[in-house]
């Protein structure tokens, strides 16, 4: 049988991605309630990290520890991917030893390939064109603060990377409008926007926020972009979120950063510590909606 993976966004339906939303919301309660909660007892998670990480790694860590399970971390200086081991290999060999892989990489196409030969799950731990886990963790927060995401205006500022283009598909799926502010140069291509009219770019970031009920922000360079830090931060300026930019959005309005952040620059520090942030939340809900992805995904929820 072939199994599920989160190699994006889309590889699961809306229902079920609202199912893991809810129970990430109930695995949070019973974690601050002390509630021991170890379905996966003896089940073991690869972790491959081709990129940093400090969220990622500890969530997936400790959220297998608190499952009952494990996790083991690799990464391509001390495994054989480092010394070009195939990845078609790889993932046979570790398919056969562990329960679910989550990756970090770089192109997309490595989640996939891994996915298309391995016998076991395969969780995407970000790559250059998708973020998925941390919008699951970003939505879950938004309800538990705001209620339902659907027929809300979500307005993400800055570069169209990694989490903008999941945004893209969250909106589609949860039936949220996105608002991209971005400059002109750096505008996502129509193939990510896709042919629907669920995202609209604007390069006035001021009239992107206009009423929105959550703002989003990320860093101007994403990791493997160092090169152009400096460039970007010329391009990016006029895009920081600012309290003056928040005070166009919804009085109610929340700010989110999936984090690291580099304040003052696409975040002012004031707006990351402010009322509107809930970015500790945020960072938190990632061990709780990805504790329900692993027991989704290695032991099934009876409906499929
Ligand atoms: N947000 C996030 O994925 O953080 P890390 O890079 O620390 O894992
Ligand atoms: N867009 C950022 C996210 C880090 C969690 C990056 O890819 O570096």
């Amino acid at each position: 049988m072939t199994p599920n993976h989160l190699r994006t966004l889309d590889d699961l339906p809306e229902p079920t991605l609202r199912r893991l939303l809810k129970r990430g919301s109930e695995l949070r309660r019973l974690q601050h309630q002390g509630v021991a909660h170890e379905p996966l007892r003896g089940r073991v998670l690869g972790m491959i990290f081709e990129k940093s990480s400090t969220r990622t790694r500890v969530s997936f860590e400790a959220g297998m520890a608190q499952l009952g399970g494990s996790a083991i971390f690799l990464s391509p200086n001390d495994s054989q991917l480092g010394r070009g081991e195939p990845i078609e290999d790889t993932a046979r060999v570790l398919s056969r030893m562990v329960d679910a892989v989550m990756i970090r990489t770089f192109a997309q196409d490595n989640v996939e390939r891994f996915a298309a030969y391995s016998a076991v799950p395969v969780i995407n731990g970000l790559t250059d064109s998708a973020h998925p886990c941390q919008l699951l963790a970003d939505l879950q927060t938004f309800i538990e603060h705001r209620g339902d995401i659907r027929g809300k205006t979500v307005t993400w500022v800055g570069d169209a990377n990694n989490m903008c283009l999941s945004y893209i598909k969250a909106a589609r799926l949860f039936g949220f409008e996105l608002r991209i502010a971005c400059p002109a140069n750096y505008a996502p291509s129509t193939q990510d926007l896709g042919a629907d009219d669920v995202a609209s770019v604007h390069t006035d970031p001021a009239q992107a926020v206009a009423g929105s009920h959550l703002v989003v922000t990320d860093v101007w360079a994403s990791m493997g972009m160092e090169a152009e830090a400096d460039e970007r931060l010329e391009a990016f300026r006029p895009y920081q979120v600012n309290a003056e930019l928040m005070a166009h959005a919804d009085p109610q309005a929340v700010f989110m950063h999936c984090l690291p952040a580099h304040r003052d620059e696409e975040v002012t520090a004031e707006v990351l510590e402010g009322e509107q942030s809930l970015v500790w939340d945020e960072a938190e809900n990632r061990l709780h909606v990805q504790k329900a992805l692993l027991e989704y995904l290695i032991l099934g929820d009876g409906s499929d």
